[in-house]
């Protein structure tokens, strides 16, 4: 396959998204839906990857940065989609080999597919091979008109008969064209249909009246070619997405006790023997390990999370490392750079941010703890918060090994507290506590006998 090149068209108006980001760049369960197109592309190990952009253009370049060897041609204006297969002569005319031609809003189809087509090109030596499909409503698509069982010409809906316009069998939009003969074809279209565009589909009949092979493969899952042109497009597709991935994770073990309501993004990894309840939400490229249970409400973005965590309802988890059986929740926030070793216990109402906490440490309600490095088996009181900022700089918080925070503890960082130290309740820690002392900063009690007795008098 090494003579193998990637068209990707991407430069129509989007319209009907209603957006000012290109249409392209919108997420399909949690990735750019081009992201897609590009990664079954990937697959097929192409020699170059062409991008034709025009609408939005410096934004969607942009979207693309974290894909390399991608080249870009623009298309201005827009005159059609032959007319934009030709604005790629730059870098493919005069190569050998084939192009895969595809949409960038065309989101689902599966790299097995594209396999599929690139090798009956091949093996077929056609000119072209049109990727169609069989489907109720054919509305709006190119439909796929035969002679003798063979294709012999694409006409699209707006162009069509009445009698033509029955056909159930569709163009995808999806082809191999053989680079030989292609430029040469492209720049003979012409623009006398409806739309007054230089259709790409035009080949197809060109090429049959020359006695070129024109092949079709025929799709099994019309599912597949959906294209998105709407939101609500973009939310049926993420629709099938996601059942694919749910489905993929029960095949492999994972309990979901509601798909309908689990939302785990195309990415994600879930070990077995893991439960995940209603309304979770595992995004980006989360991980999680084995025989997990992941309580209703939670969101958990770019996390990885060892075997046996345990995460009550409605925390949410971004950009944290949980060791394994930790416990967590209800109510946590862990935000990123924020790692819990093995068997941390985190209770309700607890914020944590670029921290550490060692083994077996526990907080277990009301707590701060950001720019902090805690040590193994510590116990964190009700209410202690890391002083973490100045007002001008962020400065770290140590707790090592062993030590105890007394409930309502403010620790004024930079500080640390030593080995084995306690804090009594109700401490405001500014400076370092030696290992094994006490620290304690609240004033002397004081009793007022019989002072209500007073108040009540006075207020007569
Ligand atoms: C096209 C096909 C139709 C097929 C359908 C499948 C033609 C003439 N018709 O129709 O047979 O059933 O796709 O979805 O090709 N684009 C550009 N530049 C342009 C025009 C389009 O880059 O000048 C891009 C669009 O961004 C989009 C793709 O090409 O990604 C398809 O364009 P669109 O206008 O949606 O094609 P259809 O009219 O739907
Ligand atoms: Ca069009």
């Amino acid at each position: 396959m090494n003579d193998l090149h990637v068209v990707i068209l991407a430069a129509g108006k989007g319209t009907r998204m209603k957006s000012a980001r290109p249409k392209v760049l919108h997420n399909v369960a949690g990735r750019p839906m081009i992201d897609y197109v590009l990664r079954a592309a990937d697959s097929l190990a192409p020699r170059t990857t062409t991008v034709v952009v025009g609408h939005l253009k410096e934004l969607l370049r942009e979207g693309l940065a974290a894909w390399p060897n991608l080249s870009f041609v623009t298309q201005e204006p827009q005159l059609g989609t032959g007319h934009a297969l030709l604005q790629t002569a730059g870098i493919l005319e005069g190569q050998s080999g084939s192009v895969l031609l595809l949409s960038g809003d065309v989101p689902l189809l599966r790299r097995h597919t594209l396999g599929q087509l690139v090798a009956r090109h091949e093996e077929t030596n056609a000119a072209a091979t049109v990727l169609t499909a069989i489907v109720d409503q054919p509305y709006g698509y190119g439909r796929i008109a035969r002679v003798k069982g063979r294709i012999s010409r694409i006409v699209e809906e707006r162009d069509a008969s009445p009698v033509q316009r029955k056909i159930k069998e569709i163009n995808s939009g999806v082809y191999v064209f053989s680079l030989a003969p292609l430029f040469e074809a492209l720049r003979g279209l012409a623009t006398g249909n409806a739309q007054g565009e230089y259709y790409l589909t035009d080949l197809v009949s060109n090429y049959r009246r020359r006695r070129r092979v024109v092949e079709t493969v025929v799709l099994e899952d019309p599912d597949e070619i959906r294209g998105i042109n709407s939101r609500s497009e973009l939310a049926e597709a993420s629709r099938i997405v996601r059942q694919k991935k749910n489905e993929e994770l029960m095949a492999a073990g994972v309990t979901i006790e509601d798909p309908a309501t689990t939302y785990i993004d195309d990415d994600v990894v879930v070990g077995p023997d893991t439960v995940i309840h209603p309304g979770v939400h595992l995004e980006g490229k989360t991980q999680i390990g084995q025989a997990c249970e992941i309580h209703s409400g939670v969101r958990i973005i770019n996390s990885v999370l060892d075997d046996r965590v345990t995460v009550q309802n409605f925390c949410v988890i971004n950009g944290g490392r949980l060791g394994s059986g930790v416990t967590i929740g209800p109510f946590a926030h862990v935000r990123p750079e924020t790692e819990l070793r093995e068997s941390v216990h985190i209770g309700n109402f607890v914020e944590l941010k670029k921290s550490i906490l060692g083994k077996g440490t526990k907080a277990g309600h009301l707590s701060y703890l950001g720019d902090s490095v805690i040590g193994e088996g510590v116990n964190i009181g009700a209410g202690t918060i890391t002083c973490n900022y100045d007002g001008k700089h962020k400065n770290q918080t140590t707790i090592e090994d062993g030590a105890f925070i007394g409930s309502d503890t403010q620790l004024v960082a930079p500080v640390t507290v030593g080995k084995g130290a306690y804090v009594g309740s109700g401490a405001t820690i500014r400076e370092n506590v030696p290992p094994g002392a006490l620290a304690v900063s609240a004033g002397k009690q004081r009793n007022i006998d019989d002072w209500v007795k007073k108040r009540v008098k006075n207020e007569k």
